[in-house]
């Protein structure tokens, strides 16, 4: 039986944490076998609104690249791909917006909230709006049905769906093909940043990065947020909102010893301090591979474009014959 199609991506606007690798990453480094599939760096998207900014485009481009490769994505197994190398995109994008209106562009939540965050007020891009309608494109292109995002992209998946919908039943052939999103298991959830608020983030400066040092990673851990009241070893500490807490049930394998150090914890007895190195130590060693592999391939920047090409040609051809199907669908294939 034919594997079925993967296809998700990052925006490259700055390096990758190990949000971004509890979150997804390392889901698609175990998946990289049952499907086939897809990952893109959606440098286009992420000029949407860093037009007057390509240069921080250009870095996060590698960036996020030597991250991927650092996790373990395999180049041999998965298409790691260049959003912008796809001419192929921007054309199904342009027959998908006269499927979309402009006061469903204005509903979707996540782009709504990201409007309000980056208050663009009046001059908000109007390629920015759209984005979810060459998302979908990113996704049709390529007959996705598995697209492992987080809770945010929920929305895009929606209006990818609607637009597939429309397509087929306008143009009265079943050309595209629905999508799915593939969602972080249950009570994973987001992990926060160090200093407890909701995201991590690079404008907070509160994010592990998979490219840190051993000592920054350190200086982090011992930063990072616990209980504000668990100001003695003795005195009960609580494990809620406790960022230190939230990490260790994300990274730490041994259950049973976690399950007893929070008892400990929650009883009082035992100090930050102790709590703190013990997921220093699990930080350290789940990073480290991760890490020498990256500075392996930073040696090799060559190499890595050279990934990023051939992935990019390898999608393309597919992405074409997708759009040959749009064309013929619609009926503007005229020269043949
Ligand atoms: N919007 C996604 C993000 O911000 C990135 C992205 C672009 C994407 N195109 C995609 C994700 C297609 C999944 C499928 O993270």
């Amino acid at each position: 039986m034919a594997k079925e199609i993967l296809l998700t991506g990052d925006r490259p606007t700055g390096k990758l944490h190990i949000g971004h690798y509890i979150g997804s990453l390392k889901n698609r480094v175990q998946r990289q076998d049952q499907y086939n599939s897809f990952i893109m760096i959606a440098d286009q998207q992420a000029l949407t609104d860093n037009a007057r900014n390509p240069e921080k485009i250009r870095i996060n481009l590698t960036e996020v690249a030597l991250d991927y490769l650092a996790v373990g994505l395999d180049p041999a197994k998965v298409t790691i791909f260049v959003q912008s190398q796809l001419p192929e995109l921007n054309e199904l994008t342009m027959h998908y917006l006269n499927l979309v209106t402009l006061a469903r562009l204005k509903r979707n939540p996540t782009v709504k909230n990201e409007i309000k965050e980056k208050n663009f007020n009046e001059s908000l891009p109007a390629g920015f709006l759209i984005y979810p309608v060459s998302q979908a494109a990113d996704i049709t292109a390529f007959k996705a049905t598995v697209v492992p995002v987080g809770d945010d992209q929920i929305p895009m998946i929606e209006q990818t769906k609607e637009i597939v919908r429309s397509f087929n039943s306008i143009y009265e052939k079943e050309v595209l093909v629905e999508p799915n999103a593939l969602l972080p298991e249950k009570g994973s959830g987001r992990l926060p940043g160090i200093d407890g608020k909701a995201k991590m983030s690079k404008s907070l400066n509160n994010a592990i990065y998979l490219s840190d040092s051993p000592d920054v990673i350190q200086k982090k851990v011992m930063s990072m947020y616990t209980d504000p009241n668990h100001i003695r070893v003795e005195d009960p500490g609580k494990l809620e909102n406790n960022t230190v807490f939230t990490y260790l049930d994300a990274f730490c394998s041994d259950k049973v010893k976690l399950e007893e150090m929070k008892e400990h914890y929650r009883r009082g007895g035992l100090g930050d301090v102790k709590v703190k190195r013990y997921l220093n130590d699990i930080l350290q060693a789940e990073l480290e591979p991760i890490r020498n592999r990256r500075i392996e391939y930073e040696k090799q920047i060559d190499f890595v474009l050279e990934i990023l090409k051939k992935g990019s040609q390898t999608a393309r051809a597919v992405a074409a014959e997708t759009l040959f199907e749009v064309r013929e669908a619609i009926g503007i294939n005229y020269f043949k």
